[in-house]
């Protein structure tokens, strides 16, 4: 997945970049099977909304080895490599739920602010990857980005502690109202297997989810392994500091993963 000229100028220009269907039914339909039985687990990498439904389980890569492959996964390192000119390592990994009824809204907000303010990123130089596992449609709260909000550097924050279960460095309405004001809002939709990357500053946002229809995401968050983090304080498992670079795997490991795990299962 090398990115051509006019999806540089785009990334460039707007912050984000969407490829529908880069992975296949096929993939998807195995990592989103992990992903079940991974929120099942009571484990304390998994945080639940404040009704109890799963949000978010982190650092699934470590514990579980189909999505140890789509971590070093080529569709996904080998963009993120052309864009910052250098390996990567993980910097966080998350699958994010916004379960059927009950998904919670994420508010507006930056990743580059909470990289920041809580890990001591020197620079906003790593990307959110993001990997539909389930189809996202415009209802059932899909992430929406204001395009070209990453102009503007690092914003002003206010640390969220209490909307939802998972504090977040969040944007006023004044500035929210301004920037899309100049920028709009995109929401990319599509069926599972559709990858949007974004730009650390550019402020994204997604509203509950009250819809019968889950609305799994993964996120892969690479860092540049010159821009590892300088001051952790959040869970190894929330930010990692291990940095060493990503070796990327085959592309079709997902597949051969599958076909292995049935073959044990007959
Ligand atoms: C995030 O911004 O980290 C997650 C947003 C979402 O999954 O809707
Ligand atoms: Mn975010």
């Amino acid at each position: 997945m090398a990115l051509n000229a006019q999806q540089l100028k785009q990334f460039e220009e707007e912050g984000w970049l969407f490829f529908p269907e880069a992975f296949s039914p096929e993939e998807c339909a195995l990592l989103r099977a992990e992903a079940e039985g991974i929120y099942a687990q009571q484990r304390e990498e998994v945080w639940r909304e404040k009704s109890g439904a799963p949000r978010t389980a982190f650092a699934a890569h470590l514990y579980n080895e189909a999505f140890a492959i789509l971590g070093r996964h080529p569709r996904l390192i080998k963009p993120v490599e052309q864009l910052f000119g250098e390996q990567l390592y993980m910097h966080q990994y998350k699958i994010n739920a916004k379960a059927a009824f009950t998904g919670d809204v994420w508010q507006w907000h930056q990743d580059y602010g909470t990289w920041l303010r809580d890990d001591g990123m020197p620079e906003p130089r790593a990307m959110n990857i993001a990997v539909f596992m389930d189809e996202v449609m415009p209802i059932n709260g899909p992430l929406m980005l204001i395009p070209r909000s990453q102009h503007q550097g690092n914003l002003a924050a206010q640390h969220d502690t209490s909307t939802t279960s998972y504090p977040l460095w969040t944007i006023n309405d004044d500035v929210v109202t301004k920037l899309v004001a100049e920028g709009g809002i995109v929401a990319p939709t599509g069926k599972a297997g559709g990858v949007l990357m974004f730009h650390g500053n550019l402020v994204h946002g997604s509203a509950p989810n009250i819809t019968p229809y889950p609305r799994k995401i993964v996120y892969l968050t690479l860092n540049a392994c010159s821009n590892y983090i300088r001051t952790p304080t959040r869970k190894e498992w929330i930010a990692h500091t291990d940095f060493a670079p990503i070796l990327p795997c085959d592309d079709g490991a997902l597949l051969d993963h599958a076909r292995r795990y049935k073959q044990a299962a007959e």
